[in-house]
């Protein structure tokens, strides 16, 4: 599969254009769109990054990380995902990373997608879905999550995100409307964020491949 990311990131360089401060997201798929910007970083201004992993990456490539609240709006967003379904709705999360990259796709006019062939479903859910919640709310937002979902809440132990938040992963889920779930989740006191991608899906999904998808 990683023959497949690294197709689908090389094919994601064509959105970058001259003079862009391009959104990075975060993850395997990511790291290979990083090395291919690093090749034309003489023509980008720089980069948001969506976690310190990638900030690590961006830096070592000699990419300037600029922080999105001195950059306003971006114009093009690019990260991976654990799941994508026919309509471009996404679960992400799978690295932790769910809140800054949601941050940036509503930031950024245009999120570009990137995924190796296995992300792609009918329906989200196979892959469990992150949500980042606060410390002292876990337990409270398990049960709520359990009683309204009925899928299975998992502490992802030993894992503090970057805002120093926990993620819990809900297994066993069927995500017919995707939409409607993240507003249910996002409602829940506690819940920092949900790895739901619904309410504002991707723009562009290219799954790699030889020749690579765009979706
Ligand atoms: C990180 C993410 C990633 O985009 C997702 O986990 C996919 O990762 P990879 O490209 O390594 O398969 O949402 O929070």
């Amino acid at each position: 599969m990683s023959e497949a990311k690294r197709l689908a990131a090389e094919k994601a360089i064509e959105y970058v254009e001259k003079g862009m401060i391009v959104g990075v997201g975060t993850g395997s798929t990511v790291a290979y769109f990083i090395e291919a910007l690093a090749r034309i970083k003489d023509r980008i201004e720089g980069a948001v990054s969506s976690s310190e992993q990638s900030t690590a990456l961006l830096k070592g490539h000699g990419i300037e990380v600029l922080d999105l609240n001195h950059t306003g709006g971006l114009s093009l967003y690019v990260d991976g995902a654990d799941e994508c379904d026919g309509n471009k709705n996404l679960i992400k999360g799978g690295g932790a990373a769910l809140t800054r990259e949601k941050i940036i796709a509503e930031a950024s006019e245009t999120f570009v997608c990137i995924v190796d062939p296995s992300k792609q479903v009918p329906v989200l859910g196979r892959f469990p879905l992150p949500v980042e919640v606060i410390p002292m709310a876990r337990s409270l937002v398990a049960r709520r999550i359990l009683a309204l979902t009925g899928g299975q809440p998992v502490w992802r132990d030993g894992v503090v995100t970057d805002n120093g938040n926990l993620i819990l992963d809900v297994h066993n889920l069927s995500i017919t409307d995707p939409v409607k779930l993240e507003q249910e989740l996002n409602q829940i006191p506690g819940v920092v964020t949900v790895g739901l991608f619904a309410r504002r899906p991707a723009d562009v999904v290219i799954v790699g491949g030889q020749p690579p998808q765009v979706l």
